[in-house]
């Protein structure tokens, strides 16, 4: 009897289930006396031992369903080495679930953080294999993460909803997208959507540009503007400063719930015009998986299988060029996967006349 520990760690997002089911099914039909232990809440369930074998059943139906039929949790990686409120040493009893249990190998299903911890475990000496999942697609090493085109639909739709109240109304509108470090998310529902501004955390934005955009808007006679604005939009201004600068200059000015309140009320001050903002949230991480991840997920888990098979411990399963590729975990710990200014897609942007923010 094998056994292949799995879990699902850090946001959820669309495609998990489709990606555990893609490895489960590829597993069960290489083998016969697989068996997969699945940890309940991500790191936390291989911590304290919370698990349940799981049943073939289990994984199947599940293709569109969204969540995770193991739970997730956050378990930040810089709190890895810091022993619990009872003194538990996490890195050595996630050790002690895995070798108590036999494991073979650990799947790991997560974002930036869960890489890492990934990567800790494999220094450790646990054989892991990990898939790349996050709504943000800021994994470094992977093209694209499961979940990003989902949230895109997503976050489009709401764009799309606001549009013709927009128009209604001859409003301004910003919808918040889901973002802090990286403004992937944002620039393809932006675009997707027909924003006229796109904000995102790469690209910090001038106030002033902002506002001359939308004032050019009422000049050539249209009576709304979309501003489609990360939460980790920075004004150039903040982008100068340093983190706690930052810290400072937000805890003495005026407290807004996200940045595009904050960025709202500049906005009606500087323009007179009727301000409304939108955040879609955590719907963002919600519902069925779009049938691209659905594709993208069952590949991927696919080739996690054949590389447990393989006895190929260490990586990450990525897509890159549309072909499914590994990199090892040492390479891709610790580093994200940004929107580079001078890229393409912002040019072209750009040339088909959405506002950055900064010319
Ligand atoms: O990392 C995914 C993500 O959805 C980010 O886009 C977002 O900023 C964050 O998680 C929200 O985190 P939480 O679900 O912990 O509020």
């Amino acid at each position: 009897m094998r056994r292949i520990g799995m879990l699902t760690s850090g946001g959820d997002c669309q495609s998990l289930n489709a990606t555990m089911r893609g490895v489960a099914k590829a597993l069960y039909k290489m083998y016969d006396d697989v068996e997969i232990v699945g940890f309940e809440d991500g790191y936390k369930g291989l911590m304290y031992a919370d698990y349940r074998i799981m049943k073939p059943s289990e994984f199947s139906g599940i293709l569109t369903r969204g969540g995770t039929i193991l739970g997730t949790s956050r378990q930040p990686f810089k709190l890895m080495k810091t022993p619990d409120e009872n003194g538990l040493d996490k890195v050595a009893a996630m050790k002690h679930t895995y070798y108590k249990l036999k494991l073979e190998c650990l799947v790991v299903i997560g974002g930036n953080g869960s890489q890492k911890t990934a990567n800790l475990l494999r220094e450790e000496g646990l054989n892991i294999v990990s898939l790349p999942k996050t709504i943000d697609n800021d994994l470094w090493g992977s093209e694209l993460t499961f979940g990003f085109h989902s949230a895109v639909d997503v976050a489009t739709n709401a764009i799309d909803c606001i549009h013709t109240t927009a128009a209604s109304h001859g409003r301004v509108f910003i919808v918040e997208i889901m973002g802090h470090k990286v403004g992937w998310l944002t620039l393809y529902a932006g675009i997707a959507g027909g924003a006229d501004i796109i904000l995102i955390p790469e690209i910090p934005y001038d106030i002033d540009v902002v506002v001359e955009a939308i004032k050019g808007r009422v000049r050539s006679g249209k009576n709304f503007t979309i501003l489609a604005v990360a939460e980790g939009a920075i004004s150039r201004e903040d982008a100068a400063l340093t983190k706690k600068e930052l810290k400072e200059k937000k805890k003495n000015g005026p407290a807004y719930p996200s940045v595009a309140y904050a960025l709202g009320a500049q906005i009606q001050e500087k323009t007179g015009q009727e301000i409304r903002v939108t955040v879609p949230g955590h719907m963002q991480r919600g519902g069925e998986p779009c049938p691209f991840d659905r594709v993208i997920s069952t590949r991927l888990g696919a080739a996690a299988a054949q590389m447990i098979k393989n006895e190929e411990y260490g990586y990450m399963v990525a897509l890159n060029d549309s072909q499914i590729t590994k990199v090892p975990l040492e390479e891709i710990a610790g580093k994200l996967k940004t929107v580079d200014p001078n890229s393409d897609i912002i040019k072209e942007a750009k040339s088909v006349g959405i506002s950055f923010g900064d010319e």
